[in-house]
């Protein structure tokens, strides 16, 4: 793993970014994997400006999300396709049709993972972007004593109900259920960012990236992947040697 440590979270967002903007320049028609949640927020903001100052174009780029939570349609602000929109998709020149996010709204949840990982296997991801859970998940793949490979549906466990609560109105709002990509769906990506920040997760992230390989922390099945860029800021990282 290749682990760098910031001291200035701008300098992460910048670094992230400009893995991704360098991808996508030297193949335009990349496959990117993309993540929601607050890690990503400063990455995107980057991006967007680099797109700005005509550094890169999103014409041919396609786009796969982690995760989507059951029964919140896109055009409510809770949902991932709306912050997809908000945070990235509405600043650049990304046809509406090249980017993908599992159907939350689908009537049968099973037969919307099974179309999700058929299209992922058709377009396999060429970078993803991975934030981490307090409890070690990555995308919503919490952890058990089994995790399912390929894109599932989940029931989210009380502490990633309460992390997620600060988006919505009271933690009853909070949706019980997801869809996301299987671990083995994130594995298959030719390169994984793993973008973390803030002291409250630098036991995970040692866990994560030095711990056993265990199914009990998600991320730690990152440390089986040939090609992981870890990016963390000084507060993350400083229970690593
Ligand atoms: C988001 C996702 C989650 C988050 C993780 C960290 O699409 O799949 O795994 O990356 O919960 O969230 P933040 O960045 O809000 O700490």
């Amino acid at each position: 793993m290749d682990i760098k440590i910031f001291d200035h979270q701008q300098d992460l967002d910048t670094y992230a970014a400009e893995l991704f903007v360098r991808l996508v320049n030297e193949k335009p028609e990349a496959v990117l994997g993309l993540a929601t949640g607050s890690t990503p927020i400063g990455i995107y903001d980057k991006i967007i400006e680099l797109h700005r100052q005509q550094d890169v174009s999103f014409q041919a780029v396609t786009t796969f999300n982690l995760d989507e939570y059951v029964g919140v349609s896109p055009d409510n602000e809770q949902s991932y396709a709306y912050y997809m929109q908000k945070n990235l998709f509405s600043h650049i020149d990304i046809p509406a049709g090249n980017t993908h996010l599992p159907d939350g709204m689908a009537e049968n949840i099973d037969a919307e993972c099974a179309r999700y990982e058929e299209q992922l296997q058709a377009q396999p991801v060429d970078m993803q972007l991975l934030g981490l859970g307090h409890n070690g998940h990555i995308g919503f793949n919490e952890p058990d004593v089994h995790l399912s490979g390929g894109t599932h549906a989940v029931k989210l466990s009380k502490e990633t109900r309460e992390a997620n609560a600060r988006f919505f109105a009271s933690l009853e709002e909070v949706p019980r259920y997801a869809v996301t990509m299987g671990v083995g769906s994130i594995l298959k990506a030719k390169t994984v960012v793993l973008a973390v920040r803030g002291a409250d997760k630098a036991k995970i992230v040692k866990d994560a990236l030095t711990g056993p390989i265990t199914t009990e922390v998600p991320a730690s099945l990152l440390q089986t992947h040939a090609n992981v860029v870890v990016l963390l800021d000084r507060e993350a990282g400083r229970m690593l040697d």
